[in-house]
């Protein structure tokens, strides 16, 4: 009997498991000794412990953009030269390089600019061209800045818009302190919820990115729905943990959809973008 007649008879018999046994113990072997070998160099090279930066893979990235183009109906090839605009902002890296190097936290932040997904937030922002984004969760003002550069071209061809960003930590945004990026954010200090609550102007495009718990992000997709223009965008960087958007969609008549992006080179699986619109 040749070994390929042999291994299809083993298969069929009770032993199968235990020949099949060296071959699995390889796979998972050979996957978790990637994974330790990008976690032992993350701890080396990152100071990071929260919020992690990375690329996204070219597959992701390639992923995110159709994403983007079927929520905002626009051709694939626009959204593309979208995404590498931000990449190629070579102002705004220089500043997020010098202002991380300079900020009080900066044992706890990498100097290298790595946007992740929030690529896909520029492109949403070029394609919609929102008046009023409303960002909750601020952090450094990583975000807030790929929102305001955004804005700000939006500006140059005749849109102007602004972006309030809430955070309940006094401490936050200080990427987002600089001008020109300055010029279009509004930075409020205290609990979202409050804050929303406190909102004079219509609301475009809401992105929930503060407390991740269910509760609290079901607390601010109710408060900000008063708030909303016709035809706003929500968008929630919650989207892997919990359905709170999408049971929203379902609620308020809207659609929903996911993105779940794929870090490169991060022992991080990565986060995602739901959009209800
Ligand atoms: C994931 S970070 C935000 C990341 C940011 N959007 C970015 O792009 O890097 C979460 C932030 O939410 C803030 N936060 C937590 N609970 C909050 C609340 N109840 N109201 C407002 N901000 C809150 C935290 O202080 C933290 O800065």
């Amino acid at each position: 009997m040749d070994a390929t007649k042999l291994r299809r008879a083993i298969a069929r018999t009770p032993l199968a498991p235990v020949a099949a046994f060296p071959k699995r113990l390889a796979r998972v072997a050979r996957h978790d000794a990637k994974v330790l070998r990008v976690s032992a160099r993350w701890l080396v090279t990152s100071r990071e412990h929260h919020n992690y930066t990375y690329e996204l893979t070219k597959l992701s990235r390639n992923h995110l953009a159709w994403f983007v183009s079927v929520v905002c109906d626009r051709p694939v090839t626009q959204v593309r030269e979208w995404l590498g605009e931000i990449e190629s902002d070579q102002v705004l890296r220089q500043h997020i390089e010098r202002t991380t190097a300079g900020a009080a936290r900066r044992g706890l932040a990498d100097r290298q600019v790595r946007y992740a997904r929030r690529i896909g937030w520029y492109a949403i922002v070029r394609a919609t061209r929102p008046t009023h984004i409303v960002e909750t969760g601020v952090d450094k003002g990583l975000g807030t800045c790929v929102l305001a550069a955004a804005l700000l071209r939006n500006a140059q061809e005749g849109h102007p818009g602004r972006v309030t960003s809430l955070d309940i930590n006094p401490e936050a945004g200080y990427l987002a302190r600089s001008e020109p990026w300055s010029d279009v954010v509004d930075l409020v200090i205290g609990d979202s919820i409050a804050s929303i609550g406190a909102l004079d102007r219509p609301v475009d495009l809401f992105l929930h990115d503060s407390d991740h718990s269910r509760a609290h992000e079901k607390r601010e997709f109710d408060a900000i729905e008063p708030k909303l223009a016709p035809g706003a965008i929500l968008l929630t960087d919650n989207v892997t943990s919990t359905n709170v958007l999408a049971e929203h969609a379902e609620r308020t008549g809207r659609r929903f959809l996911a993105y779940r992006e794929s870090p490169a080179n991060h022992w991080y699986p990565g986060d995602g973008i739901g959009v209800a619109w």
